[in-house]
């Protein structure tokens, strides 16, 4: 069994928190690449994680990173065909692609095959769409402790359809904030790994049901609340879609309602819920200027806001099951310079019957003005009121 390597997209420590717990024996190779040795790793993880956008097979490791180093891992095939070779290579700045790659080419073409290679836009990675859409025959190349591990890239992430799930759905909203349905796939999967079939997974700000419609793909049985009934209806929509575009989805155990997220248990037997996964409301985005009457503003809004996650937490305690897991977005607001984050919350989460396992997980655009940070709570048996 060889190991395997798992490339990351944009949120590498995120898609690092999915993968640990999809494959908890996965280690960081370098930033932005996972390795695993595992039995249960197959092709197909490709087209489930999240954050992966490419999975490759090691192949074998070498010292200097050389044309002719890289040149005998390229499988040339029959002479006559024209073949389509790549590189990417991850953990150094700077890399001379065009050099390499030229030197790669020469070096194969001195055995009589034709080939030609297609190099990256920008950096030394190559996304994953130009692997797929152009057939590259891809190495991946890391840098590691003595030298670079070499690796054949196996699968790429299916881009057309996490698009499709993203844009072509019937409800959209992009006021309120929609998830993209990657990040909400990796949010499932940090907290349920791999083993979310027949699970309970909860969303008390659903939403549109992005949260639900990945969980959904991954065979939990989903509840969606929303103190919205417009949006209710939306996101019921959407899941309704999703099942006609993917058949092996059962999503007749789903379960609506309308209802604040402070009174889940109106709607939600006591311990019955596996894991609450959702990205809740995060106060006005609407904040210009930059003024003092900004920052005062924020500070009344994060009163707010912790006043509405330390309820929501209470609330959940009684619905999740022992152990349940809480993997929530908390707002971050950035302004000249300062922070402003729902500190209280994290720092009685343990009093409110929770034990931090995870975060914060940073998400979002660096000149963003609201961040998410991402946290996984896990319910605790003990609390102090
Ligand atoms: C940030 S959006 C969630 C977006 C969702 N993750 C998606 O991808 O579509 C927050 C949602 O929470 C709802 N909401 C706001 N306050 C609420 C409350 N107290 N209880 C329940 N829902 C609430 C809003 O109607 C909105 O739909």
């Amino acid at each position: 069994m060889r190991p395997y390597l798992f490339l990351f997209g944009r949120t590498p420590k995120l898609a690092f928190l999915e993968l640990t717990s999809c494959i908890p024996s996965a280690s960081l190779l370098s930033e932005g690449v996972g390795l695993a040795q595992d039995s249960s790793i197959t092709e197909d993880l490709a087209s489930r994680l999240g954050g992966t956008v490419k999975v490759a097979e090691v192949i074998g490791k070498i010292e200097e990173l050389s044309g002719a180093g890289l040149a005998k891992y390229i499988d040339t095939g029959d002479t006559g065909k024209k073949m389509v070779f790549g590189v990417s290579v991850y953990g150094i700045d700077g890399c001379d692609m065009h050099t390499l790659l030229v030197d790669i080419k020469q070096d194969i073409e001195k055995s009589g095959h034709t080939v030609r290679y297609v190099a990256p836009h920008e950096g030394s990675v190559l996304s994953s769409v130009v692997v797929a859409k152009q057939h590259v025959q891809e190495l991946i190349a890391v840098r590691s402790e003595n030298g670079y591990i070499i690796g054949k890239t196996l699968a790429v992430q299916e881009f057309e359809e996490w698009s499709k799930r993203d844009y072509s759905r019937p409800y959209a909203d992009p006021k309120s904030g929609m998830l993209p349905p990657k990040v909400a796939r990796m949010l499932v999967h940090a907290a349920v790994g791999f083993h979310g079939e027949g699970m309970t997974i909860l969303d008390p700000f659903c939403g549109m049901g992005t949260i639900l419609g990945e969980a959904s793909l991954e065979r939990c049985r989903v509840i969606g609340g929303d103190q919205d009934t417009h949006v209710i209806s939306k996101a019921r929509k959407n899941l309704e879609w999703l099942a006609t575009v993917y058949q092996n989805i059962d999503i007749s155990h789903s379960v609506f309602y309308a209802g604040d997220a402070t009174g889940v248990s109106k709607h939600i037997r006591e311990a019955s819920v596996d894991a609450i996964i959702t990205e809740p409301f995060m106060g006005t985005t609407k904040l210009g200027g930059g003024s003092i009457t900004d920052a005062v503003k924020i500070r009344n809004i994060m009163k707010g806001l912790e006043k509405l996650y330390i309820g929501c937490l209470r609330e959940w305690h009684k619905v999740l099951k022992p152990s349940g897991k809480v993997m929530i977005a908390f707002p971050e607001y950035h302004l000249n310079g300062k922070i402003f984050a729902v500190k209280k919350v994290i720092d009685m989460c343990e009093k409110l019957g929770y034990t931090n396992l995870v975060g914060p997980i940073e998400y979002g655009r660096p000149q963003a003005i609201v961040k998410r940070e991402f946290y996984l709570f896990e319910k605790s048996s003990k609390i102090n009121n």
